[in-house]
């Protein structure tokens, strides 16, 4: 019987999709599965209200336009395409865009405590990429704001009992089941390579068992750990997407890494101050004068260097990451003209972030969150001292390689099941851990959004490419399932076994931490804001003995619980996967797009390299570059190539030291009279 419209199975098996992620792409995605009559089994590595999407700080972008600017959804559409360096296929920006205002008001009412005008109008500020107040903010803890409503509706359907077909309640079966510190192993495939469900280990007991799914939807964040300290949390390392990778997924454009201008310099996790920060009307400056050891508020004003004021004087503070980035980079490590620190006696590669201008009260109604961070971490009060900030690595544009279907309008055909659909039929992907949304550059705050958004489209696309399987997940042999379940136990004993009982002079073994801190270095070091190829194939061959390194490491944790050891070795295992994928992708892409800058290829060759980097694994150490493939979603073939979709926008030169005027159109106006 074809499993279409059947909420059970043989034996009284409810039918499930599983999401794996519960930050707010996953969250979105659950309750829009909800919403379609889809019961969800919800799986997350952290508890879900511990997602990384809890670390957002600055706001989400919508063109409300309260502020009578004449901001629009086309004005977002053009400025995140531009914004990105135009490697982003257009019909999901435009999507994304014009859903934005609508997903903002959702947020409204579900009780996000968004700061408003003193009218009771929300309240919107500026962020980087644009002129406009496009940025929607609960104080400076946005993420976390947005991540517990949502949470909050997830939990409604954690009470709700499933419906059959009839509409009757399926009693002791509830719409969401939520499985908490669960680490995701990889996806179970059919005989057809259909995605039929996941392994998963629960990180309490250690149990390894398969999760049975209609469909699976990833939704589990970028890979910041490939580059040991950034502003992602601990848990981004990117593994789910490394091994869906190396079961056949098709991975995108992983050269693309953000590095974001303003974090707080620090030995471990660091962390971020927000581009609110400069949205509110914070100032960026270096001494003018490279020995000059005052206390920054000793400075006088004609003594500062305002750097990104003077050379980007239009978007001055604003202008979008890598730009602002690089530009410190510039000035910091090419120039040698960054902060001096009394502590290292050396001039560092920091700047000042300085607010001290502001008014206390306005900075405490907008950025306290964030300020306290600053004092709690660095000792100094913001509020009253320039900040000391660096560059650092915040966010990947690249993921897995997802798909969109266009309407006539050239927005998403919702309720396509090619809607977010990854390579691996019947396999989704939604948040950072996909590349769809922002092309070589994602624009500040547009993430929050570009998570809820996919969400939003993932739930539809599912729920359409369920109704149309011929076969139920849950009718497949349960022997499919134990062999998965017993691969990666096997995988698992091996981790915690190798190594260990053969006998070894202690150079041959190695230590899984300190293998990561060497990754994490050569990454930073070598494939961050500048890339050199001479440089990038000293880190490949790293990598390559980085490959073998990893297979000598020995567990440090034998815990039959709790175990922490174990699943940081399989982490760091996909992590070195992953990385070959970043730098190899780098080094191939002889252009500067975006985030992505060499020094000896200093400008964007579209006529080379407006196409997505589109890349399979292709056995250990071995990555495959493709100009296209071919997948089957719900039954159809369908022909993917590396062409970039421009087809709203057209592509034309970034020049942001040029612009000043209010819009993408009026500044591509501005840079054609100026030209
Ligand atoms: O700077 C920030 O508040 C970060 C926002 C974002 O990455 O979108």
């Amino acid at each position: 019987m074809a499993a279409k419209n059947m909420i059970k199975r043989e034996g009284g098996k409810i039918r499930r999709v599983v999401v794996v992620g519960g930050g707010l792409a996953g969250l979105m995605t659950t309750i829009k599965l909800c919403e379609a009559g889809v019961p969800v089994d919800l799986v997350s590595l952290v508890p879900v209200k511990r997602s990384h999407s809890a670390c957002a700080q600055g706001g989400i972008n919508a063109s409300v336009n309260t502020k009578g600017e004449g901001d629009s959804a086309q004005i977002h559409l053009e400025e995140t395409a531009y914004g990105g360096d135009f490697l982003a296929n257009q019909p999901p920006v435009k999507g994304m865009a014009d859903a934005a205002p609508g997903i903002v008001h959702m947020l409204d009412r579900m009780g996000v405590p968004f700061n408003r005008t003193p009218e009771g109008l929300l309240d919107f500020r500026r962020f980087g990429g644009t002129l406009y107040h496009r940025t929607a903010f609960a104080g400076a803890t946005t993420g976390q704001q947005l991540l517990y409503a949502l949470d909050e509706q997830v939990r409604r359907y954690e009470v709700v009992d499933v419906k059959d077909e009839l509409g009757v309640g399926i009693p002791g079966e509830r719409m969401v089941r939520k499985f908490e510190h669960w680490d995701f192993l990889g996806a179970v495939l059919d005989e057809a390579g259909t995605c039929v469900g996941c392994v998963a280990q629960d990180l309490k007991s250690m149990q390894i068992r398969a999760f049975t799914g209609d469909a699976v939807v990833l939704a589990t964040g970028g890979c910041g750990m490939l580059f040991g300290r950034s502003t992602m949390s601990v848990i981004c390392t990117g593994t789910a997407a490394s091994a869906v990778y190396q079961q056949g997924a098709v991975y995108a454009n992983g050269e693309f890494i953000q590095v974001h201008p303003t974090a707080i310099p620090g030995a471990d996790k660091l962390r971020l101050i927000s581009e609110s920060a400069r949205g509110e009307g914070g100032r960026v400056w270096v001494p003018k004068d490279v020995r000059d050891r005052r206390d920054p508020k000793e400075i006088p004003e004609r003594e500062r260097d305002y750097i990104l004021e003077r050379m980007y004087p239009g978007y001055g503070n604003l202008v979008p990451r890598d730009i602002a980035s690089r530009a410190i980079f510039k000035t910091c490590f090419h120039e040698r003209r960054g902060v001096f620190s009394p502590d290292t006696g050396r001039n560092e590669l920091e700047v000042y972030l300085d607010l001290t201008h502001k008014d206390e009260k306005f900075l405490r109604d907008r950025l306290a969150g964030v300020l306290e961070i600053y004092e709690k971490f660095a000792g100094v009060d913001p509020y009253r001292n320039p900040m000391r900030v660096f560059p650092a690595v915040h966010y990947s544009m690249g993921g897995l390689w997802v798909d969109f279907e266009a309407d006539a309008s050239g927005s998403l055909k919702v309720g396509s099941p090619r809607n977010q659909a990854t390579s691996i039929p019947g396999l989704y992907a939604v948040g950072e851990v996909e590349y769809q949304y922002h092309g070589a550059n994602r624009l500040g705050a547009n993430s929050l959004l570009s998570c809820l958004y996919a969400g939003m489209v993932a739930g539809p696309a599912v729920a359409s490419y369920r109704k149309g399987l011929r076969r139920s997940a849950f009718d497949v042999p349960r022997s499919v399932f134990e062999e998965a379940e017993r691969r990666h136990e096997a995988t698992y004993q091996r981790i915690l076994t190798q190594n260990r009982m053969e006998k070894h002079s202690e150079g041959d073994i190695e230590n899984a931490y300190r293998l990561h801190a060497d990754l994490g270095e050569l990454m930073l070091r070598d494939c961050t804001i500048e890339r050199d190829n001479g440089l990038l194939s000293g880190v490949l061959a790293e990598l390559g003995e980085m490959e073998e390194r990893v297979k000598r490491v020995r567990c440090t944790d034998a815990a039959p619980r709790v175990n922490q050891g174990a699943p940081f070795v399989r982490h760091l295992e996909n992590m070195i996967v992953l990385a070959r994928v970043v730098a190899e992708g780098a080094m191939r892409r002889d252009e500067s797009r975006g985030a992505h800058f060499k020094p000896d290829f200093p400008q964007r060759n579209d006529a080379e390299w407006l196409r997505t980097t589109l890349v399979q694994h292709a056995g250990p150490g071995e990555v495959r570059f493709v100009r296209s493939f071919d997948y089957v979603c719900a039954g159809e073939r369908v022909h993917v190539t590396d062409a970039v979709d421009t087809s709203l926008v057209v592509p034309r030169e970034r020049r942001y030291e040029h612009a000043g005027a209010a819009s993408a159109k009026s500044t591509a106006e501005q840079e054609g009279a100026s030209s």
